[in-house]
């Protein structure tokens, strides 16, 4: 064992491992933005990647490597440390601070008359949030060698910079959120010491980095308004003074893995999918694609709404498109997040039932982990329907157009961080408005194939203007500057 000279810390590991009936372990590799992003790190023996366990396989994986030091072999690429937190612990830390405060303030998920509610329940999970980021905190004092370079990541480990910064003034740390981040207004909904203090556990990093320029200055906007910090502007750069420290804020747009991408995408058990897909789908008929979470802010309710309304508005679409519609479960320990799928799955039933014919099923939803058949679903998209709510970039805006063997037309939600680099190409639309993405989708598909593939040609090109091996070097390199 040698300490690290590069660490990463995030509560979701690059790999998730499951107890088999035989006793042994299985991994399965991590969904979400934020590991397709890291998994750039490679098994360089000075690298560390520190996450939690999330699960029962993973508590077991930790304890039996002994300090939760887990084998490049055992990860699928990099060297990490897993901590095995107290289940109850983790549980509030996760679902209660993590995925049910945090996440629903940076995407305005609140359904205000009624939520948020800040009573003794949300007091102790924000005391097991702030155990948990000490946990994080300690291992990386104890893990990082003299000097090194410290990046966390995310709404989860908000305490983290500060609390590492108090235990090792010499490590330069910097940290990244791959969430929106709510404006001034909203982010107040928290408890006032709650969000002072959030804020502040950033501000102890050297650097904070964004998705886009838009959630770095609603980071700055909170700060200013919640801590009374001072902003600085030169140029393009952007500080936030508080405390007598200062901490740089950086914007770095994570985009699509074309190579690793491409490669995956021709693998046999793509192919078989693919033989599967088109088989449902059958001959001569469009295919509209979608590919998220099972999560509330993807929108997929609306999503389904505006498909109902283009075979509604447009029949002579009936019979001519299928919407390929793939959700893989997530955070289903929330009954929130249960509910939704849920209604989900009720709608699609309902538009199946309205509008099927013996030979023709304008829908196929998917509620199931299976990367390999979203990859033929994407090489098969004439469209990609991407309308969150709310996101801090979306990659499968990127990765959709990069896959598809027809050139895919892009219908997106303006307030997915992806806007920030597609919105010239893509067909924009207000994710509320079930009308306009309706007319978005017709649009889409009736675009003409040179039109098309122009664009798609451009979306291409923005999609993987940053893919993450560059994305994560970008950061390291501002840090060290
Ligand atoms: C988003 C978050 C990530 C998270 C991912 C999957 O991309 O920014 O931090 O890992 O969703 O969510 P989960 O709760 O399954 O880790």
């Amino acid at each position: 064992h040698r300490a690290a000279r590069i660490l990463v810390a995030s509560n979701r590991g690059p790999v998730s491992f499951t107890v088999r009936d035989d006793g042994g372990l299985s991994a399965r590799r991590g969904g979400g933005g934020l590991v397709s992003g890291l998994s750039a790190i490679g098994p360089d023996a000075d690298a560390l990647w520190v996450c939690a366990a999330l699960s029962d396989g993973d508590r077991e994986a930790a304890r039996r490597a002994g300090h939760g030091r887990l084998d490049p072999t055992e990860t699928g690429g990099q060297r990490v440390r897993m901590l095995d937190i107290d289940a109850a612990t983790f549980a509030d830390a996760y679902n209660g601070i993590a995925n049910s405060v945090l996440w629903f303030v940076h995407h305005m998920l609140y359904q205000t008359p009624l939520e948020p509610v800040f009573d003794s329940d949300f007091e102790r999970q924000w005391a097991s949030y702030e155990a948990y980021n000490a946990a994080f905190a300690d291992a990386l004092a104890e893990e990082a060698a003299e000097g090194s370079e410290v990046l966390v990541q995310d709404y989860h480990l908000t305490l983290v910079p500060g609390m590492l910064r108090e235990r090792r003034p010499d490590l330069r740390i910097g940290h990244f959120s791959h969430t929106p981040w709510a404006p001034a207004d909203y982010y107040r909904l928290l408890p006032d010491d709650v969000a002072a203090e959030v804020l502040g556990g950033i501000l102890g990093a050297d650097r904070a980095a964004f998705l886009t320029r838009r959630w770095a200055e609603a980071f700055a906007e909170c700060c200013a308004e919640v801590l009374g910090a001072r902003v600085e502007r030169d140029g393009h750069e952007l500080r936030v003074v508080h405390d007598g420290r200062t901490t740089r804020i950086g914007v770095h747009g994570l985009g699509a893995d074309a190579d690793f991408l491409r490669e995956r995408a021709r693998r046999d058990d793509v192919e078989e999918r693919l033989a599967a897909l088109r088989e449902e789908v059958g001959p001569d008929r469009k295919v509209i694609v979608r590919v998220d979470r099972t999560e509330l802010s993807k929108n997929i309710v609306r999503g389904l709404l505006a498909y109902r309304r283009l075979l509604t508005d447009h029949p002579e679409w009936r019979g001519r498109v299928v919407h390929l519609a793939f959700a893989y479960p997530s955070r289903h320990d929330l009954a929130v997040y249960r509910e939704y799928t849920d209604r989900v799955r009720r709608l699609a039933e309902e538009i199946d039932a309205e509008f099927s014919t013996p030979d023709w099923k304008p829908l196929v939803l998917h509620v199931r982990d299976d990367f390999a058949r979203s990859l033929a679903a994407y090489r098969m998209a004439d469209v990609a329907l991407v309308n969150p709510i709310r996101d801090g970039m979306n990659l499968v805006a990127k990765e959709v157009p990069v896959i598809s063997e027809s050139g895919c037309a892009l219908v997106l939600s303006r307030e997915a961080g992806a806007a920030a680099e597609l919105a010239e190409d893509a067909l924009m639309v207000n994710p509320y408005d079930i009308g306009a993405t309706a007319r978005a989708l017709h649009e889409a598909l009736s675009m003409p194939d040179a039109e098309r593939a122009e664009r798609a040609k451009r979306l291409v090109a923005a999609s993987t203007a940053l893919p993450p091996q560059a994305w994560f070097l970008d950061q390291l390199e501002a840090l060290r500057a």
